[in-house]
């Protein structure tokens, strides 16, 4: 190597710890994922307000606090009216990861706490900005399909939790309890995840002292690809194609055999399943057997076991399943729109995004240098020993 100090990894970054954080742990080893020293598995026991505050404020909310916090994000729940109009100039044909990415910073354009340039955000405008965008991503979400589908926006109903509220806001009617549950905690399961990609771009910009909506819209754009949120619409158009357990087998081969991924497996940090997908696979079930329709959740399962095996086969290594396998049949069986499903990822993660920028901007863990300045190593030509030679354009010929 020329010079020793460079290393180049060309490894995406996977297992390098690049940052401190306070707010989530997840140890890929052993299975275990905690949002601030909580594990996953008793937070799903809580709603998503109470992760939500537990994420931007630190601790789980007393049972009177509680109330006066959903109060708060409640009220913060409409969008201004040109944020709307501006919802009835996209193309039904959107894709709706695209509209919310361009509706963040339409929001920041109407935020009382960006007015002015000169500015600083304090860490409280920051909270509140944080408020704003968790109650206002089901609202928009909810509106754009609406309108898509030829209706009005329905206005956000201040007396239900933000789960049912969401189900309310996107079919026009009370949803039903079960549902309500299952997207509730299905929002608690994806609130947070460490230095996910999305995590990351948004961290990545609040380090440049971008504000809040900057952050978050580069979240949302990364959110939106296959690898990462775009996983589980991935895995129920797969689930669709497939139509029935039968061809199972063929397709996991096929598409080992074409080099494609398999959506909703493997994992970047887990070597085992995510813990998530245990409690999802369950929750998946269970909606199966109730609504009469077992057979998209006993597909994936099937799916699940025959990729493990055909894997392990394969390349003697085991596939973890993770957070968007079964997420699909369950969004599916709750009559969510498939291109909806990412949004609903984005919808719940807006929280751990939030709660990164602040962390990134206010600190809370170790001091770092600010702004991420990763380097890389220039491969490319010189076309010549040193230097590329500048030919002037009307001189420059083919070749
Ligand atoms: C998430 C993901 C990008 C992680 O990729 P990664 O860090 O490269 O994963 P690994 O290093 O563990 O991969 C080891 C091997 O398994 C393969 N592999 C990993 N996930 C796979 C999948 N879902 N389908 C088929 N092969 C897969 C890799 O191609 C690699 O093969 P190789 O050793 O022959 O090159 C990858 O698993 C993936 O694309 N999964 C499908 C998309 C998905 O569900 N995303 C949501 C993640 S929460």
């Amino acid at each position: 190597m020329e010079n020793d100090c460079k290393i180049t990894l060309n490894t995406g970054l996977r297992g390098i710890t690049i940052a401190n954080t306070r707010i989530c742990e997840v140890d890929g080893k052993n299975g275990r994922l905690l949002y601030r020293g909580y594990m996953i598995q008793d937070l799903a026991r809580a709603s998503y307000e109470e992760v939500v505050h537990l994420l931007l404020h630190e601790y789980l909310p007393l049972a009177e606090e509680l109330q006066p916090f959903r109060a708060r994000l409640a009220a913060e729940r409409a969008i201004p009216p040109a944020v709307i109009a501006a919802l009835r100039t996209f193309p039904a044909k959107a894709l709706p990861m695209d509209v919310l990415q361009a509706a963040v910073p339409m929001l920041a354009t109407h935020d009382p706490d960006i007015a002015e340039l000169s500015k600083e955000i304090s860490k409280e405008a920051a909270l509140r900005m944080a408020h704003r965008l968790v109650a206002k991503f089901p609202t928009v979400i909810a509106a754009y399909h609406r309108i898509r589908s030829g209706t009005d926006p329905v206005a956000p109903a201040p007396d239900l939790g933000h789960a049912a509220n969401f189900l309310f806001m996107l079919n026009g009617r009370m949803p039903e309890d079960t549902a309500v549950r299952a997207i509730d905690t299905a929002l608690v399961l994806h609130a947070e995840h460490a230095f996910n990609a999305s995590t990351f771009a948004a961290r990545e910009v609040a380090s440049t002292q971008a504000h809040m909506y900057a952050a978050v819209a580069a979240g949302v754009g990364s959110l939106s690809g296959a690898l990462h949120g775009g996983a589980n619409a991935k895995v129920m158009q797969m689930l669709l194609k497939l139509g029935g357990s039968e061809k199972v087998v063929d397709f996991v081969n096929a598409e080992l055999d074409a080099g494609r991924k398999l959506f909703g497996l493997g994992h970047a940090v887990y070597d085992v399943d995510d813990p998530r997908a245990h409690i999802l696979a369950p929750m998946s079930k269970a909606l199966g057997e109730r609504t009469g329709d077992p057979h998209w959740y006993e597909m994936s399962a099937l799916i699940e076991k025959t990729a493990k095996e055909i894997f392990r086969k394969r390349k003697n290594a085991d596939i973890p399943v993770n957070v968007d396998f079964y997420s699909a049949s369950l969004y599916y069986y709750l009559n969510i729109p498939v291109d909806l499903f990412t949004p609903v990822f984005a919808i719940a993660r807006v929280a751990g995004w939030a709660a990164h920028v602040i962390e990134e901007q206010f600190g809370g863990a170790a001091a770092k240098p600010v702004l991420y300045r990763p380097e890389s190593e220039y491969v490319g030509d010189y076309c010549g020993p040193e230097v590329c030679e500048f030919v002037p354009l009307e001189k420059r010929k083919k070749g």
